[in-house]
């Protein structure tokens, strides 16, 4: 069985609106490739410019976040359905940053995984360990137990149509990768855990990403594994360098 590549950037707080919009013309050409999803992870003040940008393109739009409410007294939230309304198709959940300095817990990300699928849109479940846990060879367990509590009321057909994105904490913004063989480890171990939750066909389908300091450097060999079915890209993804790895 063979699963759609998917590249996604991941902008975090980077690019103003106007930013945003010459970002998406750089790209534009560089980014070109039928046999891959590319998917813009942008900032929410961004969206609305970047759909506009890629418009006609092979590029989808992604948020980095929203609230788990469909409407209300949240002054600063943002809601599925508003994302949705506004030609949002992705949603990254569960980063590391917004685990860490937000506060955001497996049974609070779990509610965002539901609502994100009530509202049509596609998760990107971002697990991932820190060095520590990786030098006390915990992190497998670690990340099922993510994966695990981050998808309880998830159904098989849900989890099919699913992006999950193996971030080991160390190697976010430093520069510092996880070596490929490292990467395939996890993400066969991740697929595993899916076929023990539900079965083999949903962890055939899942799509599953590498994420931590990915570049036009070392994309192609990370790629070239098996389980590992795309990346999750920060840094690189705010250069022409992003269009080196939608098509490696
Ligand atoms: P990085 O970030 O590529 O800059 O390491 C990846 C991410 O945090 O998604």
């Amino acid at each position: 069985m063979s699963r759609r590549r998917i590249i996604a950037g991941n902008w975090k707080m980077n690019m103003t609106p106007s930013q945003a919009a010459e970002l998406c013309a750089t790209l534009k050409d560089l980014v070109k490739n039928d046999n891959v999803d590319v998917v813009y992870c942008v900032p929410a003040i961004d969206i609305v410019p970047v759909a506009e940008a890629v418009k006609g393109t092979n590029v989808k739009v992604g948020a980095e976040n929203f609230y788990i409410e469909d409407k209300g007294a949240y002054t600063g939230e943002i809601s599925a359905p508003m994302l949705k309304d506004a030609g949002v198709e992705y949603v990254i959940i569960g980063h590391s940053e917004r685990r860490e300095y937000f506060k955001e817990d497996d049974a609070f990300l779990n509610a965002k995984v539901k609502k994100a699928f009530e509202a049509g849109l596609t998760p990107i479940l971002c697990c991932g360990e820190s060095l520590e846990l990786r030098e006390m060879d915990a992190y497998l367990d670690w990340i099922r137990l993510q994966i695990k509590s981050d998808l309880v009321g998830i159904t098989a057909d849900q989890v099919k149509t699913l992006v999950i994105a193996y971030e080991p904490i160390w190697a976010i913004g430093t520069g510092k990768t996880a070596s490929a063989d490292q990467a395939q480890e996890v993400c066969k171990a991740i697929r595993d855990c899916i076929a023990e939750m539900y079965d083999a066909p949903t962890a055939e389908a899942v799509r599953i990403q590498y994420g931590g300091s990915m570049n036009a450097g070392n994309a192609a060999e990370l790629l070239s594994k098996p389980d590992i079915d795309g990346g999750l890209i920060g840094g690189a993804a705010l250069k022409p360098d992003f269009g080196q790895i939608v098509n490696a």
